[in-house]
């Protein structure tokens, strides 16, 4: 793809700049972000993109909540819209952060269709982040756009009142003395909210009046490049616990960020496709052999294993959920095999000698130092 304008919302993120790597050689990209200029090198993990680079990209400040024209000409002619704004998930799950969680996807989305419906020419395709987890936690069998399997309007309430929460506080008890503490029913319900934030990114693209404008809703599985989630991983590494999270069974749906890049590039030159499209390799594996895999390359003979119990102490320590570790993520990529794209990293192994070969060494000589020996 070349000589195309794409803007990019969501700008500092981990996919927005991978995608701004991917694509700002050869085409414009315009990364709106919430942060100055002078904040780029913020305390990101990985280092923001400059044009200094060679990139041709363009930041603006937006606050993804209003139209102004600083930047929403931008939008004017683009080629491609991409919405990857949205507060990071590695949070707890407090009614706070649940509203934040979903305004910040619904409102940066609102605002883009609003921008894109005062163009006098509109982008040709606008893509928004979804999210694999839409799906239930399954380990029997993964789950395509056809036939998997999304919660039903039993678990469909999020507690937003405190009657509501009340209620949900009842149900999941309820649940657990019928079906057990560790029914797949009761699963369901402590992993709803991951459900409805997916629901709410889908709904409210497509809920956006813009009928020049193709619409895309990716359903992302793991997406492992340098830094995003591979570092908390790494530091689970370097203390010790390397082994598997929980009962190990529960299945990891990954695709490599390269591969999701080609996707959006896919997308566009495929002027037929519209709606949702699961977004992961076909090649899941369970987080057993996830970490087993991470251990090998990394050279880690051993790492311990860390029950369910321990994460979710752990979770609550550092603030974050263990649903992110737990929760088994199962995808096929039914719709994108059908129209006969093809992943560049299909084996795990390979992607992730791939990235650690790649990622800088000033962060994790100690990880380059093993591979080289490996
Ligand atoms: N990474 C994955 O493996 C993965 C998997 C499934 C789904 N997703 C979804 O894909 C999207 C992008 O993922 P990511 O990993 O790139 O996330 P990320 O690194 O957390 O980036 C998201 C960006 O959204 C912006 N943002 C943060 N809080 C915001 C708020 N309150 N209002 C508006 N914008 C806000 C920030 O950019 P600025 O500060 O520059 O504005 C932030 O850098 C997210 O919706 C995520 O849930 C990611």
């Amino acid at each position: 793809m070349k000589h195309k304008k794409i803007v990019i919302a969501g700008g500092s993120g981990f996919i927005a700049q991978a995608m701004a790597r991917y694509f700002g050689k050869d085409n414009h990209v315009v990364l709106l972000t919430r942060k100055a200029a002078s904040d780029q090198n913020n305390n990101y993990a990985h280092e923001l993109i400059k044009a200094a680079d060679g990139y041709n990209i363009t930041y603006w400040r937006w606050d993804a909540q209003h139209v102004e024209r600083h930047w929403s000409r931008e939008i004017e002619g683009a080629d491609m819209v991409i919405n990857m704004a949205g507060k990071s998930v590695n949070c707890r799950y407090t009614e706070k952060n649940k509203k934040e969680l979903i305004s910040s996807r619904i409102q940066s989305t609102q605002t883009l269709g609003e921008a894109i419906r005062q163009t006098t020419v509109p982008p040709k395709l606008w893509i928004n982040a979804s999210s694999a987890t839409i799906y239930r936690h399954t380990t029997d069998k993964p789950h395509d756009e056809f036939t998997g399997l999304i919660s039903d309007a039993r678990v469909d309430n999020i507690p937003y009142t405190f009657i509501d929460r009340l209620r949900f506080r009842y149900n999941k008890w309820r649940t657990g003395l019928r079906e057990g503490r560790h029914s797949m029913r009761l699963k369901e319900l402590d992993y709803d909210f991951g459900v409805q934030l997916s629901k709410h990114c889908e709904n409210s693209i497509f809920e956006q009046r813009t009928p020049f404008t193709r619409k895309i809703a990716l359903r992302i599985a793991i997406a492992l490049g340098q830094g995003g989630i591979l570092e908390p991983y790494y530091n689970l590494l370097k203390s010790g616990f390397g082994g598997h999270q929980g009962n190990g069974r529960q299945m990891y749906s990954w695709l490599h960020i390269e591969d999701l890049c080609r996707i959006v590039e896919w997308c566009y030159e495929h002027n037929d496709m519209e709606g949702v499209y699961n977004c992961s390799t076909p090649n899941a594996v369970t987080n057993a052999d996830f970490m087993k895999t991470l251990r090998h390359i990394t050279g880690h003979k051993y790492g311990l294993p860390a029950p369910a119990w321990l994460l979710e102490a752990g979770a609550a320590f550092i603030g974050t959920e263990t649903e992110l570790l737990l929760k088994s993520r199962w995808v096929y990529p039914a719709r994108l095999l059908q129209s006969g794209f093809v992943f560049r990293y299909n084996a795990l192994e390979q992607a992730l000698r791939e990235i650690i070969r790649h990622t800088p060494v000033k962060k994790y000589n100690f990880f380059q130092k093993k591979l080289a020996a490996c």
